[in-house]
């Protein structure tokens, strides 16, 4: 007998259903004349074009793990602190948030900072001992305490640094590792400040640009602006990756047309969905939609992650850290409420894992993505 209510994967379903893509008549991307499975950034061939967005608390290696399991193009670490990585002594919080699994591969490691030596002696050090496929360099942090030391958003008040910046890093590393960026649509407004952030870090060597299409002020809120991603696109030499919205195929094939950029990001879209990535893929290639992942695919990919992150981080700190990831989840278990704020407040780790895993082997078995739970 299933442990949920046969509504709560109906209420999915439904959700799912109505959010699915319109069938296009053509394949989109070879429409827009591009491969939806190969993109260079520098000396790195991508397999596609759909990238995990970094975001700090979230794309820990599980996360990662999964994400390019189904199909996202490349990885980024957390961002790490270049000042903190260059006075750390041993294991410190830096170097596991820059600890990656072969499989992650292609990944990139993110560094913040303000000062152009800094940066450059930390992309050194990365390339040496950590050996990502590519630097990445947080240009969009909106957070006080990052602007406070100069470092992300900030960086869009004196666009010449971020070509100092780069400059450094690209000499550091002695070109042997592409340097990218990331950054947002201006500081207050959107003004020319991202153009020159553009131009400056282009010329100084890096290997493409990803934009959040929103300002430093709007930090999160409001709808991302693609007029800008457009814009860039059309005066950039590097490849531009579009960021902002995407939380569907249909977003991610709309982002495409409508700025003609040359790959895009996805952050909030896949949080509690790792398998995204394979939908907008699927899609981008077909103009099919995939598809309605099922509940208990979703709860197997769910255990999956937790038992990689108890792995990772250890019994406590592994659920602790996977709580806010099993909200994403667990979306849509309104038929179970009592069940779902259980699985999110308790601290019994052993618990949680078996409770989870009874609730995923009483489903009915369904045609779903295999899971290895
Ligand atoms: C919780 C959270 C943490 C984030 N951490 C980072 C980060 O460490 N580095 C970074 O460049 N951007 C970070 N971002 C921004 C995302 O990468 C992305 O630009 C933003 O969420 C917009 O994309 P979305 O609409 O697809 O979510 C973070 C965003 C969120 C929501």
């Amino acid at each position: 007998m299933s442990v949920l209510p046969r509504e709560s994967q109906e209420s999915i379903d439904r959700t799912r259903a109505v959010s699915q893509a319109p069938e296009l008549s053509e394949a989109p991307m070879m429409a827009m004349g591009k491969s939806a499975r190969e993109l260079k950034v520098g000396n790195v061939t991508l397999n596609g074009r759909v990238f995990l967005a970094p975001m700090a608390g979230y794309t820990d290696t599980a996360f990662r793990r999964l994400a390019r399991r189904y199909g996202a193009a490349m990885v980024i670490t957390e961002m790490v602190s270049s000042r903190a990585l260059m006075n750390a002594k041993g294991q410190d919080k830096s170097a596991e948030l820059m600890e990656f699994t072969e499989p992650e591969r292609p990944v990139g490691v993110q560094l913040f900072g303000g000062d152009p030596g800094i940066m450059g002696e930390a992309a050194a050090k990365v390339a040496e001992e950590i050996k990502p496929d590519v630097i990445d360099i947080n240009f969009g942090c909106p957070v006080g305490k990052i602007l406070k030391c100069d470092a992300g958003a900030a960086i869009l008040k004196e666009p010449q640094r971020a070509g100092w910046i780069v400059k450094s890093m690209v000499e550091a590393t002695g070109g042997k590792i592409p340097i990218t960026v990331k950054t947002r649509a201006g500081y207050d407004a959107m003004d020319n400040a991202v153009f020159e952030v553009l131009e400056a870090v282009q010329e100084a060597g890096a290997s493409a640009l990803a934009i959040h299409a929103r300002t430093r002020n709007q930090m999160f809120e409001g709808k991302a602006n693609w007029e800008v991603i457009k814009n860039l696109k059309q005066k950039a030499k590097i490849p531009i990756i579009g960021n902002g919205d995407v939380k569907s195929a249909e977003d991610a094939y709309r982002l495409f047309n409508e700025t003609g950029c040359d790959g895009i990001m996805i952050g909030r879209g896949s949080m509690g969905a790792p398998w995204i990535f394979e939908e907008i893929n699927h899609y981008l290639e077909t103009g099919k939609p995939m598809g309605v992942p099922s509940l208990r695919f979703k709860i197997g990919i769910a255990l999956e992650q937790l038992k990689c992150s108890i792995e990772v981080k250890g019994p406590r700190m592994g659920l602790l850290e996977m709580r806010k990831h099993l909200t994403h989840y667990l979306k849509g278990f309104e038929g179970a409420r009592e069940m779902r704020q259980n699985l999110l407040t308790s601290d019994d780790t052993e618990w949680v894992v078996k409770t989870l895993t009874d609730i995923y082997q009483s489903m009915p078995e369904d045609n779903s993505i295999s899971v290895s739970v």
